[in-house]
């Protein structure tokens, strides 16, 4: 399958799976919940500050909610190629309509705006392949400011396959303990995502220019992981 057609397929999940997401989530990525609470602490801005925000790929709006909570100044651009998951973010950010923009397309090919202070992604930048991330990576350092923060919480695999086998297993047993079809969900998760590794990540990140490219926190496959525009 090429990337163009694997985008297709990740699409049509997601406008199937929208209305189920906000509850289906926290059971198949392990500390889902918990990853919220560091993303908003390592948003170095003060609460007041009048930041320009762009969420790529959105979805459901869980991550833009709690910017636009935190931060009452903030506006924010929820970027996503599935309507439907567009659709949820409208509803549930409701409180929020006046600081929010909702913009669908494929943040691979489509333009997604510029002089953002802050980008943050979650479990989305794995549906491109190596040189489609290596060029995200780039285009998203000529699309915000100076001192802006890029984060990004994704599945990424261990540094050696061995390592990738070993947390994936771990990850099975995870998603099991909490009712779900580990198998059929694992296969899915070859068919269809590309994640690459955060060490891998965060050198193509320093290379596309952002200073303290790093991993602030991972657990078996999952990252936190980003880097700042320098000022
Ligand atoms: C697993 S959901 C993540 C939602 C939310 N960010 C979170 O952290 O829970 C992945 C979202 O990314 C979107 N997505 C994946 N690839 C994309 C692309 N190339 N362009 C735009 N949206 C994309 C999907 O449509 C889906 O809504």
């Amino acid at each position: 399958m090429n990337l163009s057609m694997n985008l297709d397929a990740v699409r049509e999940k997601f406008e199937q799976s929208a209305f189920d997401y906000d509850g289906l989530i926290p059971r198949l990525i392990p500390h889902y919940r918990e990853q919220h609470d560091l993303i908003l602490q390592l948003i170095p801005f003060e609460t007041n500050a009048n930041i320009k925000v762009l969420d790529l790929g959105a979805g459901t709006g869980i991550l833009s909610a709690m910017i636009l909570q935190a931060f009452p100044q903030a506006n924010v651009t929820a970027f996503d190629m599935a309507g439907n998951m567009l659709k949820i973010c409208q509803t549930n950010l409701s409180d929020f309509r006046e600081r929010l923009t909702l913009q669908q397309g494929n943040f691979a090919e489509d333009d997604f705006g510029s002089g953002y202070d802050l980008v943050v992604s979650g479990l989305a930048i794995h549906h491109l392949d190596d040189a489609g991330k290596h060029k995200l990576f780039h285009k998203l350092f000529h699309s915000m400011n100076a001192g802006g923060i890029l984060l990004i919480r994704d599945i990424v695999t261990g540094a050696t396959p061995k390592l990738t086998e070993q947390y994936e297993k771990l990850w099975r047993q995870y998603m099991k303990a909490n009712g779900e079809d580990d198998a059929a969900w694992f296969q899915n998760y070859l068919k269809e995502d590309i994640p690459s590794s955060v060490e891998e990540q965060t050198k193509w990140l320093a290379e596309a220019g952002f200073a303290d490219a790093a991993c602030h926190w991972r657990y078996l496959n999952f990252a936190i992981f980003g880097g700042v525009i320098p000022r």
